[in-house]
């Protein structure tokens, strides 16, 4: 079979490699990088560090407004999906990649196999929800890493094609979280004990678009006693450049460094004491690592994990926030819910059966 992946930003990198390496033992796979991630510590680190095959395709369209940067990654799409004439197009995900991969693919009448399906926040004010959304009524198949996502699609009256297969990014940290345990000198380089800080990232658009909210969750960073490690995203580190915010933690034990390769990330995850993130992936990481997690919204498309005690929600609330970051301490281990690390050995199968 002749498989169209699209990938575009920092998380679909990851997910897709284990399912590439599934793929290309008996398939044509063509790599499309849309571009949407182009930073060298966004993009090109993961390629050289994981081993991703190079793209055969980089559509190079950058930054821009919701519909500017989806309408220039659609129209780029067409044309390569119009040149190759792949039997399939594999989406990851819910970014702006995963809506323009799935509306170019449909329209095209190419099957269309969506990674991470079924994931919901019920909040439509997220970009993400409407992509997830949007690319889940188009697909073909339709890939879900929890049973909550497969009674999500349920609920919406999707039942066809859709496959319960565990979560590609539980592959990949199984196989990534042992070589950084031996590989990655991170927190010798910043000068870190092992279980002796809390790590942080902060990047969704309600807390970078919003001023108050972004200063709410730095003034509760900075006002705790914790050396809090902080690889701040692009969006994020233009926002503090902009508005003068990174004054807040001026002082503090709060270390804002550049975004990270995944193995020296996998490797801060792992040695933290909790975890801060208002991320998908990262929340996920924190559970499959048994390490408490915060998550800094009000809503998760990761209920089990909150349902499982090892994740809580505190959005804007800097006086509970403070509380949970000295408090929240869930005990046992987490339970095994994200399948069985083979997720993407059964997406390849399936899809090349189909
Ligand atoms: C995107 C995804 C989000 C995902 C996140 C992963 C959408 C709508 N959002 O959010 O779901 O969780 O990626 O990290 O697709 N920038 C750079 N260099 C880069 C990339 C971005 O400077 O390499 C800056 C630009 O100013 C850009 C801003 O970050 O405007 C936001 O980037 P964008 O890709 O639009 O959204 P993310 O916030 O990264
Ligand atoms: N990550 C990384 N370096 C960093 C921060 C995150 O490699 O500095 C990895 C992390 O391990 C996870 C993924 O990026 O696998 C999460 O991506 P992100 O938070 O950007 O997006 P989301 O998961 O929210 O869509």
């Amino acid at each position: 079979m002749n498989i169209v992946t699209i990938v575009g930003a920092r998380p679909q990198f990851i997910k897709s490699l284990p399912v590439s390496n599934e793929l290309r033992k008996s398939n044509r796979e063509i790599l499309v990088h849309t571009g949407q991630h182009y930073d060298r510590n966004m993009s090109d680190i993961f390629f050289e560090e994981m081993g991703i095959p190079k793209p055969d395709y980089n559509l190079g369209v950058g930054s821009g407004g919701q519909g500017e940067q989806t309408a220039r990654m659609l129209s780029k799409i067409e044309a390569v999906l119009l040149d190759e004439k792949p039997d399939a197009v594999l989406i990851y995900g819910d970014t702006n990649s995963t809506l323009a991969g799935a509306l170019a693919a449909a329209k095209l009448h190419i099957p269309v196999a969506h990674v991470e399906a079924g994931l919901r926040s019920f909040d439509k004010k997220m970009p993400e929800e409407i992509n997830r959304i949007v690319a889940d009524h188009v697909s073909d198949l339709l890939f879900c890493p929890t049973k909550t996502a497969v009674d999500n699609l349920k609920n919406e009256g999707i039942t066809k094609g859709v496959e319960l297969v565990g979560d590609v990014m539980y592959d990949a940290a199984l196989h990534f979280g042992k070589l950084a345990e031996e590989k990655s000198r991170v927190l010798e380089e910043l000068d870190l004990a092992p279980k002796g800080y809390l790590l942080a990232t902060i990047h969704r658009s309600a807390n970078t678009d919003n001023i108050d909210n972004l200063k709410a969750l730095l003034e509760a960073f900075a006002e705790s006693d914790r050396v809090i490690v902080f690889p701040v995203h692009p969006r994020t580190r233009k926002v503090l450049a902009n508005t003068g915010l990174d004054s807040i933690i001026k002082g503090s034990k709060v270390r804002l460094v550049d975004p990270v390769g995944y193995i020296d990330f996998l490797k801060l995850e792992n040695n933290a004491v909790k975890i801060l993130t208002d991320s998908g992936g990262v929340q996920k990481e924190a559970f499959f690592a048994a390490v408490p997690c915060i998550t800094l919204r009000d809503t998760t498309e990761w209920v089990e994990t909150v349902e499982s005690g090892w994740n809580i929600l505190v959005h804007v609330d800097k006086d509970l926030l403070l509380k949970q970051i000295a408090e929240f301490n869930p005990v046992g281990e987490p339970a095994k819910l994200f399948g069985d690390g083979k997720a993407s050995f059964y997406i390849a199968q399936r899809l090349t059966s189909a």
